[in-house]
């Protein structure tokens, strides 16, 4: 149940646990939120049954590539079931005393948010699995011969995990979530309209068409599409009148070196590499990070998504390749 005491008492558990963040751009519910409509109509189920049973809803799990609004719906989530939110991730939580912490500080109904979930320590996953499945807490006091373990029964709570990798999450964690949903990369329709909306908020003025070229470079991400667009306002401001129009949206794009596909730098360095050095021969992950010089991470889950989902290279068995339409954008010559 929402009570108006969102704050924690214990002053520590601050570092580990945010409040509910209060974001401008974030919509609050269901209905402002655009986009990802599978999610939202299964969601919409869920909540509404859950509410009907006076019950917490199931533990969710969210993954996909990052930028598209896993903490926002998350948020969204606690919204519409009336629960208070509390925010904090899997690197954040060092020592299974800060998980026994956090769910202590629980109260009945509320979501607890752990981003990147999937990079919570074997020990503390462990703590996890019974406050999952029966709400309680093992906790062992004392060392040696003398320990002695007392359960603790811990309120009704939902958790709410996000990752980019569902794939890195163990099989027991990932078993005991109820609600699985893979965000997907968004479309350029409905990035135009996050774009138009971000505006309305922002009370930039922009017309339909910079709006949808703004989308088209924003990698199928949200996050990436507010961005740009207060990139945009700031060369329209300085510019000219203030006002976004196609002109000054594709000048400011250009001039931070983003391709009419949304394709960064590195995006093009990854695709260079992939093409020139290794003449577009399947090549490994590991090999292309440290040709280019970045980490493995960064790569598997920010720009491979976007690149595999435009068709600009594939997995395969023995690694990476570049395909057709990736030459074609580099001005190469498909052999
Ligand atoms: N801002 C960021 N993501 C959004 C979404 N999915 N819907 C509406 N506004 C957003």
């Amino acid at each position: 149940m929402r009570t108006d005491e969102n704050k924690l008492i214990n002053p520590e558990l601050e570092n580990i646990v945010e409040e509910k963040m209060e974001n401008t751009l974030r919509p609050k519910n269901l209905q402002e939120y655009i986009g990802q409509d599978k999610v939202k109509e299964n969601m919409k189920i869920y909540v509404e049954a859950a509410k009907k049973r006076k019950e917490p809803l199931d533990h969710v799990l969210l993954y996909g590539p990052p930028g598209l609004g896993k903490t926002t719906l998350a948020s969204i989530i606690a919204n519409e079931m009336k629960s208070n939110i509390k925010i904090t991730s899997g690197p954040a939580i060092e020592k299974p005393g800060d998980l026994a912490a956090i769910l202590t500080n629980l109260a009945e109904f509320d979501v607890l948010f752990i981003d990147e979930i999937h990079r919570l320590s074997k020990s503390i996953e462990e703590i996890l699995y019974p406050a999952l499945e029966d709400f309680t807490l093992d906790i062992v006091i004392g060392k040696g011969p003398s320990a002695k373990s007392i359960r603790i029964d811990l309120p009704k709570f939902t958790l709410i995990g996000a990752t980019t990798k569902a794939g890195a999450l163990t099989t027991p964690l990932r078993d005991r979530f109820g609600i699985i949903h893979r965000l997907e990369l968004y479309n350029i329709e409905d990035l135009t309209t996050i774009i138009k909306r971000s505006s309305r908020i922002l009370k930039i003025e922009i017309d339909e068409e910079s709006a949808r070229e703004i989308a088209r470079r924003s990698r199928g991400t949200p996050r990436i599409a507010n961005r740009l667009l207060k990139r945009v306002r700031d060369y329209a401001m300085v510019l000219e009148d203030g006002n976004i129009t196609l002109k000054i949206a594709k000048h400011a794009l250009n001039s931070l070196e983003i391709d009419e596909l949304g394709l960064d730098e590195i995006d093009r360095k990854l695709l260079d590499t992939m093409i020139l050095t290794y003449h577009g021969k399947p090549v490994g992950i590991e090999t292309l990070a440290t040709t280019i010089g970045e980490e493995v991470e960064t790569i598997e889950d920010v720009y491979e998504p976007y690149l595999i989902q435009i068709g600009f290279i594939a997995r395969t068995p023995r690694g990476r390749v570049p395909l057709e339409p990736a030459y074609a954008h580099m001005g190469y010559t498909y052999l």
